[in-house]
C-alpha cells in the first residue's frame, strides 16, 4: 500500500428518498470534516438504490437531490469527488469479481438481507419473500464501491459498521485467494452521533418514513420537529437529556452555550417539550438556512448537476483504471482492450 492510497475516503448515499437529518450529522458532516485529510471519493449509489425504487424517473429525481445536497452542504467538486456510481462501469464489473471469491455465508449474515428475512418468517412468509438478488449482493456491491478505490478510511453512521466490515472480509477473501491486492478499509464513525433518532425515536431512515429532510421547506421543518415522539412529562417537571430525541439533535446543532443551557433547563424542570421543539426548530432555520437557499438553485439548473457529475466520474474512473488492471490480471481476466471507448493496443 502507498501512501496516497492509505489516505482516501470514500462514502455514498443512497437515492432512495429526501436526504434527512440523519444522513447529514451523521456522514455527510463527518465526511467533509475527513476531505480536509484525505482525497475524498463520494458519489450517490443509484445501484444501491435500485434495489428498492421501482420507478425511474423517481431515482432520476432523488439522484439530483441527492447530488444537490453534497454541493448545498459545502462539497467542493473541484477538490472532492462526486460522482454517480452507475457513471463508474468499473464499479460493477469488479463486484462481480468480488463476488466470485466471496463466501457466500458472509452475505447471508449481512444485515439488510437479515433484517428482511425476519420480517418475513416473522410475518409468516417465505423467508426470501420479495428479496430480490441484488439486495443479497448489496454487501458486494459496497465493497467494490470502497476497494475499487483503495479507501483507508469509509466515513459512515453506526448503521453501516458491519457493511464495511464485510467489505474487509470481502477484500481479505479475495487476498487469500490472490495476494495481496486489495487495501483493507477503517469505518469511521462519529462517535456522538452515531445513530440519530427519527421523529418516531427509533433509527432516522429513510425506509422507516421517519425522517426529518435536510431541506424541507421551513414551515414543514417546523411541522415535523412538533411531531417529535417525546415522553409525557409535563413543563414543570424534570426531563432527560440523554433519553430525548429533541435534546439529541439540539445538542449537535446549537452552540455549546445553549446546548448547556438547554441541559440544564431539561434536568430543572425549566423547560417544556413544546418549547424545547421551538429552540430546535429555530436553530434548524438558523443553520440550515443559506444551505436551502443554495440547495434550491441547484435543483433549478440540473444542467449545473450533470456538468458537476461528469466530470467527477470520469476522475473517477481514471482513478480506478490501475486497480481494475490489478485485479484483472490477479485473477487472470485478460487486459482489457476497450477503455472508456477507445481501442488500446494489446
Ligand atoms: P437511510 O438509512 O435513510 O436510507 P442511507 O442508507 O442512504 O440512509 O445512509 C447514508 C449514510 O447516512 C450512511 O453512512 C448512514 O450510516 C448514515 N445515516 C443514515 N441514517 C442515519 C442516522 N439516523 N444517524 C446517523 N447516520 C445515519
Ligand atoms: N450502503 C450505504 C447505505 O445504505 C450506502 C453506500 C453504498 C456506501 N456504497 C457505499 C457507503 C460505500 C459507504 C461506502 O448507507
Amino acid at each position: 500500500m502507498t501512501a496516497g492510497q492509505a489516505t482516501r475516503a470514500v462514502t455514498g448515499i443512497k437515492p432512495t428518498g429526501a436526504p434527512h437529518l440523519g444522513n447529514w450529522v451523521g456522514m455527510i458532516v463527518p465526511a467533509l470534516e475527513l476531505a480536509r485529510s484525505h482525497q475524498a471519493v463520494y458519489f450517490i449509489a443509484d445501484g444501491h438504490a435500485l434495489t428498492a425504487v421501482r420507478d425511474p424517473s423517481e431515482l432520476a429525481r432523488r439522484t439530483r437531490e441527492a447530488a444537490a445536497t453534497w454541493l448545498a452542504l459545502g462539497l467542493d467538486p473541484e477538490r472532492e469527488l462526486l460522482y454517480r456510481q452507475s457513471d463508474v462501469p468499473e464499479v460493477f464489473e469488479l463486484a462481480w469479481v468480488l463476488a466470485c471469491s466471496t463466501p457466500k455465508g458472509l452475505l447471508n449474515r449481512a444485515h439488510a438481507y437479515k433484517a428482511a428475512v425476519d420480517a418475513n418468517l416473522a410475518a409468516g412468509r417465505a423467508a426470501d419473500d420479495g428479496v430480490n438478488a441484488g439486495l443479497y449482493g448489496y454487501p458486494v456491491l459496497m465493497a467494490a464501491d470502497i476497494l475499487l478505490f483503495e479507501a483507508g478510511a469509509v466515513p459512515v453512521g453506526q448503521d453501516q459498521r458491519q457493511h464495511v466490515e464485510v467489505a474487509r472480509d470481502v477484500a481479505a477473501a479475495f487476498n487469500a485467494a490472490y495476494g495481496p491486492v486489495l487495501t483493507l478499509p477503517e469505518p469511521v464513525i462519529r462517535p456522538d452521533v452515531a445513530t440519530l433518532p427519527g421523529l418516531d425515536g427509533r433509527k432516522m431512515s429513510k425506509s422507516y418514513g421517519n425522517t426529518i429532510p435536510v431541506f424541507a421547506p421551513p414551515a414543514e421543518l417546523r411541522r415535523l420537529v412538533m411531531r417529535i415522539v417525546t415522553d409525557s412529562r409535563g413543563r414543570a417537571e424534570p426531563k432527560d437529556p440523554g433519553a430525548c430525541t429533541v435534546f439529541a439533535l439540539y445538542r449537535l446543532l446549537a452552540d455549546p452555550a445553549e446546548v448547556a443551557a438547554m441541559r440544564a433547563a431539561y434536568l430543572d424542570g425549566a423547560v417544556g417539550y413544546a418549547e424545547a421543539k421551538r429552540a430546535l426548530a429555530d436553530v434548524l432555520d438558523r443553520t440550515l438556512g443559506p444551505a436551502r437557499a443554495a440547495y434550491q438553485g441547484l435543483l433549478a439548473d440540473p444542467a449545473r448537476i450533470e456538468t458537476v457529475l461528469g466530470a467527477g466520474a470520469a476522475r473517477a474512473r481514471a482513478l480506478a483504471a490501475p486497480l481494475l488492471d490489478r485485479v484483472r490480471a490477479a485473477v487472470g481476466l485478460g487486459p482489457r482492450f476497450l477503455r472508456g471507448g477507445a481501442a488500446r493496443p494489446p
